[in-house]
């Protein structure tokens, strides 16, 4: 039974489906949701994300890729981790996912160390949450409260991922109507896409741009396409640095890059182009402080976009697949 839940002053939920109407005692989501049931929860979710990132640096920018790309499909409901199944093609396979999310097994490593503790008491979708928090940190980033209390999707929509999942090569117009209609405002997008301050894009991704566009310094050009052939189909998967200055660092490159019109991708650049965001990109270029108070206020609210929380969804024991 499908249940539609809005919050209303913060105590109830108001829940209705085509057979109930009613007022709900809610299940809210809570930074304390787990201490009681499962207290070792955050430490081990620290151990193994320190493990992996110290193993690769990397990795902390693709788990938290991975969280944003979960959160703007549906919702933040571990949806994005699970595999095809007959009864649904799912995110992976999607446009902006295939070949190109990373962490999916990082994610299944801390879940079994959860379950060994924890049995079928946390959500890969609450995993998920802190792994990308742990992994921003862990590479310099800011900390934000992590609410858990998430359950888990049982479907998930390759369609949603193809169409809710902004592409490089939008326009500012294209970024800023995607993130409003995803109760982002221009702003809070542009804080958010500093997360390119950290991880790599494929050549197919930035081909285009950085071969063709005007708006692009030519000695940057020039590095980034030495390893991506101009023609479709070479190279396509060649990674190169979003932020080139520092791929493994939470700083202010990235913005500082676009006032140089080093963005590796068109959406990157469309930020720094003229528009309504160039003085926001000079602002946060020249004052971390902001930048970072402004991307965790933005990541928290991320973080709860459409929570499913119960009696909907399960507690996945296999984040790849439902119960
Ligand atoms: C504003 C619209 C955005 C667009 C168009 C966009 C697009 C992309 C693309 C095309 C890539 C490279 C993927 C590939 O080449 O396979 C990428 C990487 C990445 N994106 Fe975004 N992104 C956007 C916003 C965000 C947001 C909001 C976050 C997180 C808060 C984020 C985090 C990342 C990270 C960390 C990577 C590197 C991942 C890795 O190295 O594994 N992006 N993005
Ligand atoms: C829950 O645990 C966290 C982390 O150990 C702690 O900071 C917090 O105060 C605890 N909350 C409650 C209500 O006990």
């Amino acid at each position: 039974m499908a249940f539609y839940c809005s919050r209303l002053l913060g105590l109830f939920l108001l829940c209705s489906s085509s057979s109930v109407v009613g007022y709900v005692r809610a299940q809210f989501l809570s930074p304390d949701f787990y201490n009681s049931s499962c207290p070792g929860l955050v430490s081990i979710v620290q151990a193994e994300m320190r493990r992996e990132v110290a193993a690769e640096s990397r990795m902390g920018a693709s788990v938290l890729r991975l969280f944003y790309h979960d959160c703007f499909v549906n919702g933040c409901d571990a949806s994005v981790l699970l595999d095809d199944t007959q009864a649904f093609a799912g995110e992976k396979n999607a446009g902006p996912n295939a070949r190109s999310l990373r962490g999916y097994d990082v994610i299944d490593g801390i879940k079994a160390k959860v379950e060994a503790t924890c049995a079928a008491i946390v959500s890969c979708a609450d995993i998920l949450a802190l792994a990308a928090l742990e992994g921003t940190v862990l590479l310099g980033g800011p900390s934000w409260r992590v609410q858990l209390g998430r359950r888990d999707a049982t479907t998930a929509s390759q369609s949603a991922a193809n169409r809710e999942l902004p592409s490089p090569s939008a326009t500012l117009n294209d970024l800023i109507s995607l993130f409003v209609s995803k109760g982002f405002s221009a702003q809070e997008m542009t804080a958010l896409s500093g997360a390119h301050t950290l991880g790599s894009a494929r050549c197919v991704n930035f081909r285009s741009h950085v071969y063709g566009d005007a708006d692009v310094d030519p000695a940057f050009a020039a590095k980034r396409l030495r390893n991506c052939p101009a023609v479709t189909g070479f190279g396509d998967d060649n990674w190169e640095p979003l932020d080139a200055q520092s791929p493994a660092g939470f700083d202010t490159a990235y913005y500082q890059n676009l006032m140089l019109r080093q963005g590796l991708l068109r959406s990157d650049q469309e930020l720094f182009n003229g528009g309504s965001q160039d003085s926001v990109v000079k602002m946060y270029s020249s004052n971390a402080a902001a930048f970072r108070n402004d991307f965790a206020a933005a990541m928290e609210k991320m973080a709860a976009m459409s929570p499913l929380t119960w009696p909907n969804g399960q507690i996945r024991l296999n984040c790849r697949r439902v119960n």
